[in-house]
């Protein structure tokens, strides 16, 4: 069976060399593993998040966070939150984190009222959770990424939402523009 002859060229029924045959199927596994690294897993970055760490005024959004190192964001860290504990866990982190520079009642003292309709970097959840997760460090305000976890820039940005509105006793005086989103 092994020889057989068509249109009188010999055909060789010889076996592929074994490594070819690795090598073969092992193109076909690092492609299985590298595509389930980078696009589907958490762990690696994918194309998009690549490009978009690059450009760091875009906080960087994978589908979900695997640590706690809080370098990573995701969309459902952009929700803000309205129970209870949420917002008396971002209260305790503010507290303890933050008054020191925006007051405990966040009216302002270094950095600006975080309670007024005016806002520097913009204001709204997408912009707080930025300046809270890279800060603005030419300005004096820090990045909280290495110490906070997403859930926690999620919290304290959610409650400095909470206090929209709510006119501290000798607040500073409005710094930026009027912010009108959400
Ligand atoms: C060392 C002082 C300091 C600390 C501590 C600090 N901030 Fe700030 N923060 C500032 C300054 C200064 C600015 C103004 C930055 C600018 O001019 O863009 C600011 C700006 C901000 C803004 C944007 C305000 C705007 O009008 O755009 C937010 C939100 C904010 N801080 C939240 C926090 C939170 C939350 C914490 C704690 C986790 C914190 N800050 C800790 C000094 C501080």
């Amino acid at each position: 069976m092994s020889n057989q002859k068509y249109d009188g060229n010999r055909k060789s029924n010889n076996k592929i060399p074994i490594l070819f045959k690795s090598i073969f199927i092992g193109t076909i596994i690092f492609a299985i593993v590298y595509f389930a690294y980078y696009e589907i897993s958490n762990f690696g970055f994918s194309h998009m998040q690549g490009h978009n760490m690059m450009n760091n005024r875009t906080v960087v959004v994978p589908k979900e966070e695997p640590t706690k190192t809080g370098s990573v964001l995701n969309e459902n860290t952009l929700t803000v939150l309205t129970d209870k504990l949420s917002l008396e866990r971002g209260n305790e982190i503010f507290n303890t984190n933050c008054a020191a520079c925006h007051r405990v009642d966040a009216g302002g003292l270094i950095g600006p009222n975080l309670t007024d309709d005016y806002w520097i970097n913009g204001g709204g959840m997408k912009n707080i959770v930025r300046v809270i997760a890279n800060g603005v460090p030419e300005k004096g305000m820090l990045s909280w990424k290495a110490q906070l976890s997403p859930k926690q820039i999620q919290e304290t940005a959610s409650y400095i939402i909470s206090l929209h509105g709510t006119n501290p006793a000798n607040p500073k005086a409005p710094q930026g523009e009027k912010y009108t989103g959400n």
